[in-house]
């Protein structure tokens, strides 16, 4: 069975934990994973630096396997662009320059078709939200980006896994009762009519993996926790890897494991395709 890899949210900078991406690093020279897919927020505070450790990584992954990427919010320089005032090339210059000049890339690869949406864009009116905690935080999605998506993911090749990645939570977290969209529960019916098997998100740094279903179709959430140390509960940081066949999808979560100092094998979901 092909094997996607899902990580979210390695935050290079101080929330980085050395010894948690080595152990991915490790994986990721044995060619463990068919895929990588990487949810945003590479950086704390898109600096430089943070941005060049980022690349080493993703640069490793791309030898690994084929890659797919999207920035997070703390990968976007937000302060050059509020409401749409400034010049809104800045806000990914960085992100841009080190990690993808896409910022919305689609991937076919053999069993899998994954189309992404941009959901970082800082503070701009389409984004406004009535938390001011959350002004360049939350994430939001135009309609036509869900509608590209859509488009992207209706030319997979008949059988591929159909999947989305986002980087702010499409479900609320358990624990924050936060929706990571400004769309809110809507964002659950509009990635569900871009025909996705699957959805890819992060952002709310708790691990959240369930089926939902609507009208006779079911997609599967992949909300993904962060490896970095700013895990929500005190929760070990944890990453997913996804298998697939013809009849179904199993997400199997990779926790941390202080006294192995590596990723073990968790828990693990198994859904009727
Ligand atoms: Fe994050
Ligand atoms: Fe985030």
């Amino acid at each position: 069975m092909p094997t996607l890899v899902h990580l979210s949210d390695i935050h290079f900078g101080p929330p980085q934990v050395p010894a948690h991406v080595a152990a991915v690093e490790r994986r990721l020279r044995e060619k463990r994973w068919d895929v990588v897919a990487i949810s945003g927020d590479f950086t704390q505070r898109n600096f430089r630096g943070q941005f060049r450790q980022a690349k080493a990584f993703v640069d490793l992954a791309r030898a690994s396997a084929p890659t797919v990427v999207i920035p997070g919010n703390h990968d976007v320089a937000w302060w050059w662009c509020v409401g749409g005032l400034g010049p809104r090339a800045m806000m990914y210059r960085g992100y841009r320059k080190w990690i993808s000049a896409d910022l919305e890339p689609v991937l076919h690869a053999p069993g899998v078709t994954v189309a992404s949406i941009n959901t970082s864009h800082g503070i701009q009116w389409h984004t406004l939200t009535s938390r001011p905690r959350d002004l360049s935080v939350v994430g939001a999605v135009r309609p036509a980006q869900w509608a590209g998506a859509g488009h992207s993911l209706s030319s997979a090749p008949p059988g591929n896994l159909r999947v989305l990645m986002l980087h702010h939570n499409l479900l609320a977290g358990n624990l924050s009762r936060r929706w990571g969209l400004t769309a809110r529960a809507a964002g659950i019916d509009a990635a569900m009519a871009t025909g996705c098997d699957v959805v890819l998100c992060g952002h709310d740094h708790e691990a959240r993996v369930e089926q939902v279903e609507r009208d006779g179709r079911r997609m599967v959430v992949s909300q993904v926790n962060t490896i970095s140390n700013r895990a929500r509960g005190g929760l070990p940081a944890s990453f997913h890897e996804l298998s697939w066949d013809a009849a179904q999808v199993t997400v199997r979560q990779q926790q941390w494991d202080a006294a192995a100092g590596d990723f073990v094998d968790a828990r693990s979901w198994s859904f009727a395709r």
